[in-house]
């Protein structure tokens, strides 16, 4: 089938404003978003920029706007999105150029949360024990791959970029309901702040865009009841 793909570009060093430009390309209906970027780029114009590694879903690093929502080029096949398929970069992030956008903000929130594991009682002769059901108390934010989706679809960020955003809440889930970890309260007071979590206004918008099919705002409502009843 042949597709028309419209992509936003920007290159700051030459461009004073976005502009759009389209491309046709011939694919096939169970290619990916990717594919037809991978075309433009290697057959009509190798200027185009864009981010991808793992090319199936794992890294999180091709999360754009696709059709107007947030989606890994790699996951959405062009067959479920018509002959015309617009690509934006992610909203709320400034653009480096085209598709890639600077997400050094986002890490820095990510990095505030203390995305690991805090516990200075002395180690215990084998390994820290974990029973199943202590496991499962956090295996769903266990699999955030940090695209940057959900954050930037939520319009409390669109509203104040300083939001500390929902993949850093994500992320401090997995370890704050984590039987061994000893940092939950480091964290909370963190996510206490002004900029945190109390500026999300359940939206939803992250659950929507979340490619790994993570509950974000049941996460982050555990962590709003968290923060009401721990003793900070
Ligand atoms: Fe991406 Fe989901 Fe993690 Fe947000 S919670 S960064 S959408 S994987
Ligand atoms: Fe934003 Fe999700 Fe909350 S969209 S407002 S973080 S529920
Ligand atoms: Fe790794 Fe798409 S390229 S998630």
């Amino acid at each position: 089938m042949r597709v028309v793909l419209k992509i936003k570009r920007f290159n700051p060093e030459r461009d004073r404003e976005p502009y759009w430009a389209e491309y046709e390309v011939d694919v096939e209906p169970v290619d990916r978003v990717l594919d037809a970027l991978e075309y433009v780029k290697w057959h009509l114009d190798g200027t185009l920029a864009f981010r991808r590694s793992c090319a199936h879903g794992i890294c999180g690093s091709d999360a754009m706007l696709i059709n107007g929502r947030n989606r890994l080029a790699c996951k959405v096949l062009v067959k479920e999105l018509g002959a015309r398929i617009t690509v934006e970069p992610l909203r709320g992030f400034p653009v480096i150029k085209d598709l890639v956008v600077d997400m050094e903000g986002f890490f820095a929130k990510y990095r505030a949360i203390k995305p690991y594991l805090i516990n200075d009682e002395p180690p215990p002769e084998t390994e820290r024990r974990q029973s199943p059901e202590e496991r499962a108390r956090f295996d769903d934010t266990t699999k955030c791959i940090l695209c940057a989706a959900c954050t930037t679809s939520c319009p409390s960020f669109w509203a104040n970029g300083e939001y500390i955003g929902p993949a850093a809440i994500v992320n401090a889930h997995r370890f704050i309901f984590d039987s061994r970890d000893r940092g939950a309260a480091e964290r909370l007071a963190v996510l206490n702040a002004r900029l945190g979590v109390w500026r999300c206004r359940t939206i939803f918008n992250c659950v929507e865009a979340c490619p790994r099919g993570i509950d974000v705002t049941r996460a982050i409502a555990e962590v709003k009841r968290a923060l009401l009843f721990s003793s900070l």
